[in-house]
């Protein structure tokens, strides 16, 4: 037999190879001691002189690219054998779950507000934290001399117009009336800025919702009836309310709102410091001076405003004492809500 035949009977016996039992049969019928590659080189010596040379060559590569073949066939079983190899995917392997996050409780609290009063007809709208002197405090019929205007109370921006990060977001009420005109329903979800050290119930920033009403015949029952809605929709129907007489420069009368203690029903507990009432937020009729600011008649509009901080909310709501945790970025604290 010559070598392209042998060549020829190689690949059809490697094509329906099924095991490395039959690799081993295979590589024992060429290379074997009685092999067909033995018995071409046992042909050598009675070939003539000068062939001899010649083909001992061809038989010889043959015989190692034949080895190497065999080789490779062989490490391609084992690898199939041992079921995981680096090029192959197991598809029926249990994947690794990636964690899912959710929202930070502030702004679960806030799209809890906000879907509260957006039930009762209002629209969401945002303003800049970075506020103009008049939409934070002279719009607002906050005097230059009332004390929250001074250096030490409000963040100012060194700049030639007289910049500052909002103290409140009171000052998107001048920002929505100036470029829209009544009936007005809306809250004001953001964050603001004070120079307060940090402490458990104070940070240099935090999160308030503004809401205010504009219309013809806006009185101090609409407010009152707005704030119960919502101070019962998110602390429980048997709450009951007060409203506290109070001072605003921007509302007229204004009043701070209670609700009953949720820890002790208004007997008196150390959360409501013996009290039984917890302050949730400051309201009033918005103030005459007000309206002139932004261009109303004050003699054809009337209107409510209110204003309460969320990390309060959500301090009473989850029972939390410290603010600080909050903005602390702690999951075992994150991961419970
Ligand atoms: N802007 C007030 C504050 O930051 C909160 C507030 C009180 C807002 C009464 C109002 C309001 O709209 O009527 O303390």
């Amino acid at each position: 037999m010559d070598i392209e035949a042998i060549k020829n009977q190689i690949t059809s016996d490697l094509k329906d190879l099924g095991s490395l039992q039959g690799l081993e049969e295979v590589r024992v019928k060429y290379l074997g001691r009685k092999g067909l590659i033995a018995q071409l080189t046992s042909s050598i010596p009675s070939l003539p002189d000068e062939e001899r040379a010649s083909f001992g060559r061809k038989v010889n590569e043959f015989k190692s690219s034949l080895l190497a073949l065999l080789d490779e066939k062989q490490k391609a079983f084992l690898a199939g054998q041992e079921g995981v190899n680096a090029n192959t995917i197991d598809i029926g392997m249990p994947g690794i779950a990636p964690e899912l996050g959710h929202l930070h409780p502030i702004t679960k609290i806030i799209h809890e507000v906000c879907a509260i009063f957006r039930q009762m007809g209002f629209s969401i709208v945002e303003g800049p934290e970075i506020e103009t002197e008049f939409n934070n405090f002279t719009g607002l019929n906050i005097p230059l001399e009332h004390p929250s205007r001074d250096v030490f109370d409000t963040f100012y921006l060194a700049t030639k117009d007289t910049l500052l990060l909002r103290s409140h977001t009171s000052p998107v009420q001048i920002r929505a009336m100036k470029s829209h005109k009544p009936p007005l329903a809306i809250v004001v979800p953001g964050r603001v800025y004070r120079p307060d050290a940090v402490d458990a119930s104070h940070s240099f920033m935090f999160h308030q919702i503004e809401g205010f009403v504009v219309d013809t015949d806006i009185t101090f029952a609409d407010l009152k009836g707005t704030l119960e809605f919502f101070a019962k929709a998110v602390f429980g129907k048997d709450i009951s309310m007060r409203f506290r007489p109070h001072f605003f420069p921007f509302t007229e009368p204004s009043a701070e709102v209670d609700i009953s203690c949720i820890l002790c029903k208004g007997k008196g507990c150390s959360l409501c410091g013996r009290k039984g009432w917890l302050e949730i937020l400051g309201s009033g009729m918005i103030h005459p001076n007000v309206f002139k600011h932004v261009g109303y008649d004050p003699k054809e509009y009337t209107g409510f405003a209110f204003g309460m901080g969320v990390e309060r909310i959500a301090l009473l709501k989850y029972g939390i004492d410290d603010i600080r945790l909050f903005f602390e970025n702690d999951l075992r604290f994150l991961k419970q809500f």
